[in-house]
């Protein structure tokens, strides 16, 4: 089943400076945050969880992790952006050892990080890949998001210097969530699972993700038009598409698997009912989906998939192709 996390393998010999599990979460700049914020809780089907009122920034879950999306308002002073569109895309590490350590050795090869933040929740290093996206690699800290991040956060994020506070070889992220179903929601997701970056520079945002990052190659490579990456989970974590003329370089849409074909066909079918447009519709041997855009027009699938294998893309349009991978 496509909800089914593998068991965490954790190599023997350490090669990249990161190994993350799995994508954690997308954080979207976008233009008004109440009407984003009622979105992905009426129709996305997302659980609010907390919200940094001064800044202007929303936070949803539904039990995976303490948020899988986060919002920042173009109008709050903490945008870095004028942009619609990716803050930063989030990838967890098993601890705050393999953060540390990473750091560290990364340090010293020569990589830098644009900030190091302490979340209370996460640890966070960031950094951009070569077309200027952030991406932010953390480790979850002792604190209890599921219990202790409800409501508005007002306390100011800090800056942290890795390694200042003695970091944990604990596994703090949930390794059993109790998902959570916002029934009365148009769709049903149980997680965000992927996000699919159309990319300026190519060859260098695989060779980002894959040795800054840490993920690993499951489809294509350094020289094919397309490919798909993943974490220790074993979960198809990111995907990343060459940009063309009538392609442009943006976050082209991010993924939330849901619970069944059965739920997702009456989610479709309400949609329809509710007016709400419908981007693209996928109903291919390998998986079943609709695509649909938030109020900025930022592209979300839901799916189910149908096989495990992964899909042969060969003939497929590239519309399709996107929401397949
Ligand atoms: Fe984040």
């Amino acid at each position: 089943m496509a909800i089914q996390e593998a068991e965490t393998q954790r190599p023997a010999a350490k090669r990249d400076y990161f190994q993350p599990r799995r994508f954690g979460h997308a954080n979207l700049y976008i233009g008004e945050i109440e009407r984003s914020m009622d979105f992905y809780r009426n129709v996305v089907g997302l659980r609010e969880a907390y919200r940094r009122p001064r800044i202007l920034a929303g936070f949803l879950n539904n039990g995976n992790t303490h948020h899988d999306i986060g919002m920042v308002s173009l109008a709050s002073k903490a945008a870095r952006s004028t942009k619609i569109g990716i803050n930063h895309l989030a990838w967890e590490l098993e601890t705050q050892v393999d953060l540390v350590d990473g750091y560290r050795r990364s340090i010293a090869d020569g990589i830098r990080y644009d900030m190091t933040i302490d979340h209370e929740i996460s640890h966070s290093l960031y950094f951009k890949d070569p077309d200027g996206n952030l991406n932010e690699v953390y480790a979850d800290t002792e604190m209890r998001w599921y219990k202790q991040r409800f409501g508005d956060v007002l306390k100011p994020t800090l800056q942290w210097t890795p390694g200042d506070t003695l970091p944990s070889d604990k596994i703090h992220y949930e390794p059993n969530p109790d998902y959570v179903r916002v029934e009365h929601a148009v769709f049903h997701p149980i997680k965000i699972t992927q996000a699919m970056l159309v990319v300026d520079n190519y060859e260098g945002a695989f060779d980002y993700y894959t040795k800054n990052v840490g993920l690993k190659p499951l489809i294509g490579g350094h020289a094919t038009p397309y490919c798909v990456l993943g974490g220790t989970c074993g979960l198809r974590d990111l995907a990343l598409f060459r940009a063309k003329p009538n392609r442009p370089a943006e976050l082209h849409n991010v993924k939330f698997v849901v619970w069944s074909e059965q739920d997702l066909e009456a989610s479709i079918k309400r949609a329809r009912n509710e007016g709400i447009k419908i981007l693209a519709e996928i109903d291919h041997p390998s998986r079943r989906g609709i695509a649909i855009a938030d109020p900025d027009g930022i592209r979300i699938l839901f799916y189910v998939d149908r096989t495990k294998s992964t899909p042969n893309l060969a003939g497929i349009d590239e519309e399709t192709a996107f929401y397949l991978v």
